[in-house]
């Protein structure tokens, strides 16, 4: 199982560090365009085998799109993150052009590849590689729901003053600050509605702590997280790498799905060997379904910006 990351940044490394961990491909392989960079971070996680005892062998190169050849995974992390007080929007002018260009580069030379993209404005980028690529659309996949659904939970078994083991919760819609739609009437602590021990007011608070989850921390960090997006893609990767079938919320092409066409956004998938197997439809709230409708109207607005 050969994994590629393009971008090498604390995102990128992250989720190289977490696949080499859980130990499940043989080889990643980091690429990053500044000299020198991917090639430090590798050797500097190589000398981590030892010590946290995988035997992945994480090889750095730096922009020699030749050496991904053959991914059966490739994660797209480059692009710039964001800075205090800008949305991931805002990052659509630089970002796109590098998304584009990286995804034609590795398909060239990974014809088979499944992509994962994680760069921000993350459900447009998908969106981007969709249209700037022939990929199946089951081989196109965005990482932010599953970000956003960690950090629900998060906040969940803060509000509940319970361990996260117990707390099951699933973020759909667009990774964006105002597009996130966390789905409080299905989230549970241990099978138990978490309506049973929250008031409405406490959830919304639960819901609105999620959406700026990413913003709280750009404040904190003067720069994008980097340790919880690194895990949550490697997640994915681990899913589609040993088929596990397991389901997440991903950004994929919807063409009618929860009455939505032509954009790319959150909806409850299941992974497996194949990406995406199967796009899952779940009952929403009439509230849960107009802020789906409302975070769609947001994406497609975005998408608006892209040129092809
Ligand atoms: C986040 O929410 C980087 O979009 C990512 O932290």
């Amino acid at each position: 199982m050969k994994v590629t990351v393009v971008g090498a940044g604390a995102v990128g490394a992250s989720c190289a560090e977490y696949i080499a961990i859980k130990d499940f491909a043989s080889e990643v392989v980091l690429l990053d365009i500044k000299e020198g960079y991917a090639e430090g971070k590798a050797m500097d996680l190589m000398q981590c085998a030892s010590l946290n005892g995988f035997d992945t062998k994480i090889t750095g190169i730096t922009n020699d799109y030749s050496k991904t050849a053959d991914s059966d995974i490739c994660v797209i992390t480059s692009g710039i993150p964001r800075k205090p007080g800008m949305t991931r929007e805002e990052l659509i002018g630089i970002n796109a052009g590098i998304v584009k260009s990286v995804s034609s580069s590795l398909i060239e030379h990974s014809p088979n590849t499944i992509i994962i993209v994680v760069s921000n404005p993350m459900d447009t980028m998908t969106y981007l590689v969709h249209k700037s690529t022939n990929l199946p659309k089951n081989r196109i996949i965005g990482m932010g729901g599953a970000l956003d659904s960690a950090r629900f939970k998060y906040r969940l078994a803060e509000a509940l003053e319970a361990p996260i083991s117990d707390v099951d919760g699933m973020v759909i819609g667009g990774h964006s600050d105002t597009g996130m739609v966390p789905l409080t009437s299905h989230a549970t602590r241990n099978s138990i509605k978490v309506s049973e021990f929250l008031s409405e007011d406490r959830l919304n608070q639960v819901k609105e702590d999620t959406k700026v989850g990413g913003a709280t921390l750009t404040k904190l960090l003067g720069t994008s997280a980097w340790y919880a997006p690194g895990a949550a893609v490697s997640g994915l990767v681990q899913a589609i790498a040993c088929d596990q079938k397991k389901m997440f919320p991903c950004s994929t092409l919807l063409e009618g799905e929860y009455g939505l066409s032509d954009l790319c956004i959150g909806v409850p998938v299941v992974l497996g060997r194949n990406g995406i197997e199967r796009i899952v439809n779940i009952e929403l709230s009439d509230a849960e379904k107009a802020h789906m409708q409302q975070s769609a109207e947001g994406v497609k607005k975005t998408n608006g910006l892209l040129e092809f």
